[in-house]
């Protein structure tokens, strides 16, 4: 199977990346790509194992605001300090504070008692919706994850679409393969603005008021506050409409044993077949040896989680979606070892509560077909469009 190098920069990539992930795995599990100066992992076994590996740093390497000058770059540094600060981007010891302060928040049984709220929130919304014209993507899964992080986060319900505007910024400064000028004057405006509104919600609390997240918050000090509610917020949004959009395509589309599966079974394969988050980045502290490969203090490292899920070695008919298959759990959608994501919990509550309901609604329609398209978006999935036709 041969890779072509300029695959990876091509249009054809970010609107149907699974093919070229194919291809560069079929190449080597572990390759180095020149264009972009990154080792790219794909093999699942390689990219388990790296997760995994203590030397491998989840700092970014330096450079991304280099070509930023003037005033950009000051915005840029301070953009910069706050990617810094996330639990995602840290290595023990300032990651190990930031997890414990969070974990209470994200544990299991808290996040098993969102699940009547996300129910209900799901009905809500399907209520109003014309299956014939609805677009699920946009007008279910984005709404009904926002809803449910908002709840958790203890934002009320009018601030909401503020957040996604600041939510949407600071994910467009990341989404680039340098710094841009204009994203990062957006990012560090959102990021200004993002400060000022905790630091009013916080003196706006009443005595003796609970909440567990402006407790969270002022357990890892002012500094560090903004950087961990923006990871929680966009944690919980994008990935998660990302993977409920996913379930439905696939659900809706697919013949009569999907369509009866269970639906634990049918988020977990969304989960395996359509990775919202397709790479994690890495940076290498030491020299390290895999499949083959020398990888140098310093180097880049991508492990395409997306690839990995797709691997013929663990999963027969990889290009399937077949929920309920043999090995259906060793997927790497939420990552592994120190930075597995916190939010697994909660996002499995809101993807099972909000199929299940989509799957109430849907019994007693015939849907004859789905179109879904999606956005052109390198390493994430986003969807486009996800319409049925009932
Ligand atoms: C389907 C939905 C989701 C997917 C696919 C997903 C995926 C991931 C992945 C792959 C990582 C590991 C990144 C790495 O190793 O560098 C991660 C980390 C994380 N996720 Fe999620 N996530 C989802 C939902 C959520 C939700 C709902 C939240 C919280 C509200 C959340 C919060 C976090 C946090 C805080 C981390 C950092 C953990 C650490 O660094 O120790 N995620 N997520």
């Amino acid at each position: 199977m041969s890779f072509a190098p300029a695959e990876l920069l091509s249009d054809s990539f970010a609107t149907d990346p699974h093919p070229v992930y194919h291809r560069m795995r079929g190449a080597a599990p572990v390759l180095w790509h020149e264009p972009t100066a990154g080792w790219y992992v794909t093999g699942h076994r390689e990219v388990g194992a790296l997760l995994r590996e203590p030397t491998l740093s989840a700092r970014p390497g330096d450079g991304f605001t280099d070509r930023l000058t003037g005033t950009d770059r000051a915005a840029g540094d301070r953009v910069e300090d706050f990617f810094d600060r996330w639990m995602v981007f840290s290595d023990a010891p300032a990651h190990t504070r930031l997890r414990t302060a969070a974990s209470a928040m994200c544990a299991p049984r808290a996040a098993e008692t969102w699940r009547d709220a996300a129910s209900r929130d799901a009905n809500t919304l399907l209520a109003d919706l014309d299956l014939n014209t609805a677009d699920f993507a946009h007008d279910f899964a984005l709404p009904l994850a926002t809803a449910v992080t908002c709840d958790f986060l203890g934002v009320p319900a009018d601030d909401r679409e503020q957040l996604g505007v600041w939510s949407d910024a600071l994910m467009a400064y990341l989404a680039a393969q340098w710094a841009e000028p204009a994203t990062t004057r957006q990012a560090d405006r959102a990021l200004a603005e993002l400060r000022a509104y905790l630091t009013a919600r916080t003196a706006a609390r009443p005595r003796d008021a609970p909440s567990p997240c402006l407790d969270m918050l002022a357990a890892v000090g002012p500094d560090n506050a903004p950087a961990l509610f923006a990871q929680l917020l966009t944690g919980g949004i994008e990935p998660v409409a990302a993977c409920l959009a996913t379930a439905i395509a696939e659900t809706a589309a697919g013949p009569g044993p999907v369509l009866e599966a269970d639906t634990a079974d049918l988020v977990e394969e969304a989960l395996r077949f359509d990775a919202p988050f397709h790479i994690v980045p890495r940076t290498a502290t030491a020299e390290l040896e895999v499949a083959g490969s020398r990888l140098r203090p310093g180097d880049r490292v991508v492990l395409v989680i997306a690839a990995a899920n797709r691997d013929p070695l663990v999963h027969r008919d990889p290009d399937r979606f077949t929920p309920g298959r043999p090995a259906a759990g060793r997927h790497l959608a939420f990552g592994a070892g120190q930075h597995y994501c916190l939010g697994a919990p909660l996002a499995r509550t809101v993807l099972t509560a909000g199929l299940e309901a989509v799957r109430q609604r849907l019994r007693s329609a015939a849907v004859r077909g789905v179109t879904a398209e999606r956005e052109p978006r390198v390493g994430a999935t986003v969807w486009r469009r996800v319409a049925l036709m009932a």
